[in-house]
This record gives C-alpha cells, structure tokens and sequence, in this order.
C-alpha cells in the first residue's frame, strides 16, 4: 500500500501539534543530581563553562570549524582564541587526536542529538590536560549507545533548551566532574521578562491547533519573511556582523524554564521527534536526498532532520517539503575564520526544523 502525500501530511501535522499533557519530571534527576545553572542561552551557559575552566584572555580554546559563528561569542568575550579542529561528513571527529593542537579546553558537538564519540577526546584531553566541554545544545533527552544521557559525558555539558523547547530563551551548564573543584557562579536571578510579539503570536498559535495547521503556518511565514524582505532585503534574518564577538542580552533564562522542565511529557516528545525524523528520513531517501545520519539508533532523540543538499537540489528539497507544508534551513553559519576555505560538506547541509 502506497502512502499518500496526505495522509503523510496528515501524520505529520499531529507530530507538530501534540497534545499538551502534564506530567511530572525533573531535569536534576536526569542530568544525575549534578551541579546546574541555567541560562538564556547556550552562549552564556559555554560562557559560564570556559571562566569555571579557568580560561582567560588568550588561552586557546579547541572547537570544530563546522559551528554556527554566533558561538564564538562566548569564547572572545572572554579574550580567549578559537582555534579549530575537522569533522567528517557524519560529524564525527575527522583529526588524529594525537596531532590536535595544544588547548586549555575542547569542545565536543552532538550535532543534531547524534552522539559525538568521546573516546578521540578522553584521549586529547589526557596528553593536553584539557577540560571537554560536551555542546549538547541541540541533543537534550539524547543518549549513547551505552545508555548515557548526552550533556553528562564530558567534565562540563551545556544545553539549548530553548532549542527543543517551547520556550522565549533557556538554556543549562551541568558540572558532571565535580571532583575537578571548578568554581561555579551562584545562579543568576531569573526573572520575568517582557515576552517578543513572535514568541507570544507562536504560543497563541500553539495553543489554537484546534484551528491551525501547518499550510497556515507557512503562509504566515511567507507574509513575515515578505516583509522582512521588503524592509531590510533578507528572506531569513542573518547573524549580526559582530555576532562572533556579542553574547545575546539576556543571560538569564525565561521564568517559564523552571515549570517546563518539571512538567514534561518525556516519552511524549521522545515518540515526537524520532517519528518526524523517521517520516521525513523515507521522504527525503525516496527522493535522493543523503541524510546527514545514516541510521537512527534506539537511543537518539533528533533536534531536527539534517540532509545534504546544494545547488539546484536544495529546490528540489524545498518542492518536496511544500507539498507537506514543510520547510528547510541551510545550518550553520560558519565563523569568519573557517568560512573561505571551509569543505563543501559544512556548506552543504540543510536542516527541517521540528519546532516551528
Ligand atoms: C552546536 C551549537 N552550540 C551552541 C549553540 C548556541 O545556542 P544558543 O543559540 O542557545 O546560544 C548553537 C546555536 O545554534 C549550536 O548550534
């Protein structure tokens, strides 16, 4: 039996609207009990995780090239150097650990909730005495193969809660090598905050699905990137000029975190994002598409679905979503520094988003 595009549609539509249910949980207990400050956003949390690693101005600080610029921020308001290392085409360390340039601190990314292998790192980490800080950003409810939580592996995991998260802004540091006697801030005072037209026009929206559906959702956003269009001649915002260097204004985290974290249909958003990822992973293979990821494992709770795409296929991908009323986004956009000489592949991968 052949599935329709409707009947695709349909199914998907249900994965973007589910129903909102309370149910108790607690982030602490995730995470291991483990020290934990929370943020506005990852920026600040990586912010926060380099001065408990005791970096300061001109330290050097290890990340990978394929990363979204805006990241930077966190490094060089410090006054610390970035410096890069490769990953391959399923994001996994490309380098030889043994011939990585000496570093105070590396990064280590779960890209789109897929586990990093953090062997190659355990082991820069040993000759260097580097601390790994795991970027966990996109990768929350994720785990390994071995069944730990993503975020708890390295000596110091940050979060993008926001990211996963129907939330104004959030984000988490967790100290998991608490032996290692960093010096943890007090937590910022959170407090309310002013709420954006969007964010507030996208929570009303939300909570209308009796009404809404995702062909609406995507004219509104064709009305609001015409006028963004119009009045400041981009389609999709692009990052600051001087994104590499500003952290975002807010470093504390939206009020609603708290309750968010504590009410949370796990299984729920578990089911949510592995079924969008695999509907879309048959899609986007039916029509040639190469996904980012070769296999979904048991233990992997996607952020998004990442494909690769360029020259004229990334119109072919966006026909194929419009008939599901879907949408796709180039990530990331690369810092200054890796841009020019950047491989085609960081160039190259696309993303469909599973929060709109
Ligand atoms: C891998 C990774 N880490 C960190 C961040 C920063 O997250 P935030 O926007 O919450 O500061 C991003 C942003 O896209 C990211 O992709």
């Amino acid at each position: 039996m052949t599935v329709s595009p409707k009947d695709i549609a349909g199914y998907i539509h249900k994965l973007y609207f589910p129903p909102s249910r309370k149910v108790s949980w607690s982030f602490d207990d995730f995470i291991g009990r483990h020290p934990v400050r929370y943020f506005g956003y990852c920026r600040w949390a990586l912010f926060e995780a380099l001065q408990a690693a005791g970096i300061v101005k001109d330290d050097k600080v290890l990340i990978p090239g394929f990363i979204c610029r805006d990241l930077l921020s966190a490094i060089n308001t410090i006054g610390a150097i970035p410096s890069y290392y490769n990953v391959d085409k399923h994001t996994q360390l490309a380098d030889d650990p043994d011939s990585l340039p000496w570093a105070k601190v590396i990064l280590a990314v779960n890209y789109f909730g897929f586990p990093q292998k953090l062997e190659p790192f355990h082991r820069y980490c040993k000759r260097t005495g580097a601390v790994l800080i795991e970027d966990n950003a996109h990768g929350f409810l994720s785990h390994d193969e071995e069944g730990q939580a993503l975020g708890t592996r390295g000596d110091i995991g940050i979060f993008s809660l926001r990211k996963t998260l129907m939330l104004q802004n959030g984000a988490a540091m967790v100290v998991n090598a608490c032996d290692k006697s960093y010096t943890i801030k007090p937590q910022i005072e959170i407090k309310q905050a002013g709420m954006s037209i969007s964010f507030a026009t996208k929570l009303f929206l939300k909570k209308s699905s009796w009404f809404i559906n995702l062909r609406m959702i995507r004219y509104l956003s064709l009305f609001i990137r015409t006028v963004r269009k119009i009045t400041t001649g981009h389609w999709i915002a692009p990052s600051a000029p001087d994104a590499e260097f500003r952290l975002p204004v807010n470093a504390a985290p939206c009020i609603e975190l708290r309750y968010s974290l504590d009410y949370l249909d796990v299984e729920q958003e578990i089911s949510r994002r592995r079924g969008l990822y695999r509907l879309l992973d048959s899609v986007m293979r039916q029509n040639d598409f190469e996904p980012v990821f070769a296999t979904l494992s048991a233990q992997v709770v996607p952020y998004t679905y990442p494909f690769y795409a360029s020259g004229h296929r990334i119109d072919k991908a966006k026909e194929v979503l419009k008939k599901l009323h879907l949408e796709c986004f180039p990530w990331p956009e690369l810092p200054d520094a890796v841009a020019p000489e950047a491989p085609t592949e960081y160039k190259s991968v696309w993303m469909i988003p599973f929060l709109w």
